[in-house]
């Protein structure tokens, strides 16, 4: 069995931070969120996994290298253009040969892992295998309708009159079935081949499409609220490590991580946060539900329930929250009350001023 893993895509819905960089390689409590993807294929015993890049192949490749630091062994498959998560597995059909394959969407986060649902998989070996939600918003998502033994009877993209409440978890268990589908299917009215599409096409071929109800933790992070929400429940379960320096003026509440060489001086830090290695915090509170990366600065500050990126810094600005902060920005605040704001923001940017 491999592992397909879609890390291409165009992430409008997370611009400008995906101007510059993938959004796969967003950290969630200080790890890319495709990390917390390919470390479970690997728990599941998956040892060859296919990446599917595009414009920011060469950020993946730096992150991910050969796969060895997860113990597996990484192929990188370049799609030209993000025409859909079924041309994903077009690109991908030479590499993928005759194999059975997990799908994975590298921007999903699926807190329970996916070595039951492989297992369940192998063991009873359908055409293919979905794995569903309940969600109370299924317009948003694809939607699956089952009958009463989990047999998948219409998949449906973003349905404007959901059949169901079960969302379509972006986690897929196909064998080369799917191989005919996705080629028998046309563009979608947003002009992508959607592996909707070609998992109904099976499905009306009278194949067999299974699915899992899952009911631990799942989310497509495609979106800032996501992010934040998702470094929250990972924040929750990380554990205390205290690698860096904390001076006696300083308060630790709760679970907090921090990295070696960050330094703590005259702060208050409300678990649970981690503080990456070389961060260095001053005069400021942060937390609680923060990640601060590598060699930040926060200085005077107040943040909670954000995200910052590394060789950021934050200097005098109170009540920051619910942010998500690129590497290497400035955030400070201005020497006077100006009646004018000076902006310097980038396309597709969002402020929020009190006027
Ligand atoms: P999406 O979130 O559906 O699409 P997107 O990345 O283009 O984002 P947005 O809607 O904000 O523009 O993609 C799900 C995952 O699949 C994500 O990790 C990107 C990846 N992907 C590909 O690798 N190739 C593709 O053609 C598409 C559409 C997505």
């Amino acid at each position: 069995m491999k592992a397909l893993v879609l890390s291409g895509g165009a992430g409008t819905r997370l611009r400008p931070l995906t101007h510059t960089s993938a959004k796969q390689l967003v950290p969630v409590a200080n790890k890319p969120v495709l990390f917390y993807g390919l470390e479970s294929i690997a728990a599941a015993g998956i040892t060859e996994v296919g990446i599917i890049t595009g414009d920011t192949d060469q950020e993946v490749r730096a992150a991910v290298g050969d796969g060895s630091a997860f113990g597996i062994t990484v192929t990188y498959l370049r799609q030209e253009q993000p025409l859909g998560l079924a041309h994903a597995v077009l690109t991908a059909r030479e590499w993928l040969g005759e194999d059975d394959f997990v799908m994975f969407l590298g921007d999903n986060f699926l807190i329970d892992g996916i070595e039951p649902v492989v297992a369940e998989f192998t063991g009873a070996r359908p055409d293919a295998q979905i794995l569903l939600t309940k969600v109370t918003d299924p317009s948003a998502f694809g939607v699956g309708e089952v009958d009463g033994d989990g047999k998948v009877v219409r998949l449906e993209e973003k349905p404007r009159v959901p059949r169901s409440d079960l969302a379509l978890v972006g986690i897929y268990l196909f064998t080369p079935a799917i191989h005919e589908a996705v080629s028998s299917i046309t563009p979608s009215r947003r002009g992508e081949l959607e592996i909707t599409d070609a998992i109904q096409w099976l499905i009306e071929q009278g194949r067999d499409v299974r699915s899992t109800l899952i009911d631990g933790y799942w989310k497509d992070t495609g979106t800032v609220d996501d992010l934040l929400e998702v470094n929250r429940i990972v924040l929750e379960r990380l554990p205390a490590r205290h690698e860096g320096t904390v001076d006696e003026n300083s308060e630790i509440l709760g679970r907090v991580s921090v990295g070696p060489n960050a330094e703590i001086r005259n702060s208050r830090i409300i678990g649970p946060v981690v503080i990456g290695s070389g961060a260095r915090i001053n005069g400021s509170t942060v937390g609680p539900f923060t990640s601060v990366a590598e060699d930040c600065q926060i200085i005077d500050s107040e943040i909670e329930y954000s995200i910052v990126l590394r060789d950021s810094r934050i200097e005098g600005v109170h009540g920051v929250e619910a942010s998500l902060i690129g590497r290497n920005t400035q955030v400070t605040s201005a020497p006077w009350t100006p009646r004018a704001h000076r902006l310097v923001l980038g396309d597709h940017s969002t402020a929020r001023i009190s006027a």
